[in-house]
């Protein structure tokens, strides 16, 4: 198949575009390598890719022929208040628009990766999908409008899409920003970590090759229209995920406590029953063994610098 990755060269998105190479498929990336974080890393995710630099909002997209696109691509974080809004409203919904318009005109079927934080503090837990969205933060907004953009551009332009609400996901080359990567960067260089409120707060957090599996078997097999959560089995709160890397580093972690971040959800958690159903994908991935994962690579890169 033929298909398009946006976001290649981004966490999720290199894993995701390796695993089709691996698997047979004509795929290429395309990333506009933003600076939300350092490039240089972003480079680092791509090295041996097929990843085209292109920018969604400004540049032609051309999809004759393209089977299906991965859209990943996305300003991400949701400690999204403030001046930086303008950033998300132009990569999420306007990148999105044109993207998914492009594909309906081209007739290609569409993975768009969306968010947990579209749940908000959710109305139950786990959360099935069709709880009521009520994002807390600015960048949850973004992903609701987005997924209502591709549900319009299902009943108005014929567009085929499936939407993917992925939980927190982690493992090697995790996006530097997100607590997981830092608790491990700062174990590794002895530095304190800056924890956001009281640690209680709690992730379906979901190991990165379990969502690529997931995203590939939407591809493959999601019903038209659908929405899926892609969520870790097991939840595990901010403190039990320090104490456990603690534990795989043979190290203790040094904590800063720093008030609660405003748009952060108290909790996440998963109802994966449709997905199941669905596509017949489960989390295989321990958080423990998950863990273990980002820790090594992470350990090993330094080692190698
Ligand atoms: C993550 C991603 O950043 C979003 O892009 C994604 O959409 C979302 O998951 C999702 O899947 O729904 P988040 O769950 O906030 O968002 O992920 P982390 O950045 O790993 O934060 C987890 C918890 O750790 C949060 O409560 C956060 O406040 C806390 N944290 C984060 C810290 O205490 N210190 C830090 O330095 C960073």
């Amino acid at each position: 198949m033929r298909y398009v990755v946006t976001g290649a060269a981004g966490f999720v998105g290199s894993h995701l575009l390796r695993a089709l190479l691996e698997r047979g498929h004509d795929a290429v990336g395309w990333d506009a390598f933003t600076d939300y974080y350092d490039p240089a890393l972003k480079e680092e995710n791509a090295a041996g890719l097929p990843v085209e630099r292109l920018d969604l909002v400004d540049d032609p997209l051309e999809l004759e022929g393209v089977d299906g696109v991965f859209h990943l691509a996305g300003q991400p974080g949701v400690r999204s208040f403030g001046a930086v809004f303008p950033v998300y409203v132009r990569e999420n919904i306007l990148a999105t628009q044109r993207l998914l318009e492009a594909a309906a005109r081209a007739g290609s079927r569409v993975v768009f990766a969306s968010s947990s934080s579209v749940y908000g503090d959710a109305e139950t837990y786990p959360t099935p999908e069709q709880a009521v969205p009520a994002p807390l933060s600015p960048y949850g907004i973004t992903k609701l409008a987005c997924e209502h953009l591709a549900s319009a551009c299902g009943r108005e332009l014929g567009l085929d899409w499936v939407t993917l609400r992925y939980f927190t996901i982690y493992g090697p080359r995790q996006r530097p920003d997100m607590a997981l990567a830092r608790i491990v960067s700062c174990l590794v260089e002895g530095r304190p970590f800056e924890l956001y409120g009281d640690g209680s707060q709690s992730r379906s957090f979901t190991f990165v090759d379990d969502a690529v599996e997931a995203t590939i078997a939407a591809m493959e097999r999601g019903r038209a229209g659908a929405t899926y959560n892609v969520g870790g089995g097991e939840e595990a709160t901010l403190l039990e995920a320090i104490e456990t890397l603690g534990r795989i580093a043979g190290r203790r972690l040094e904590v800063v406590r720093r008030p609660r971040r405003e748009g952060d959800a108290r909790r996440t958690s998963a109802d994966t029953t449709r997905i199941r159903a669905d596509l017949g994908w489960a989390p295989a991935t321990s958080i423990e063994r998950g863990l273990e994962a980002q820790w090594r690579w992470a350990a090993d890169r330094v080692a190698a610098a």
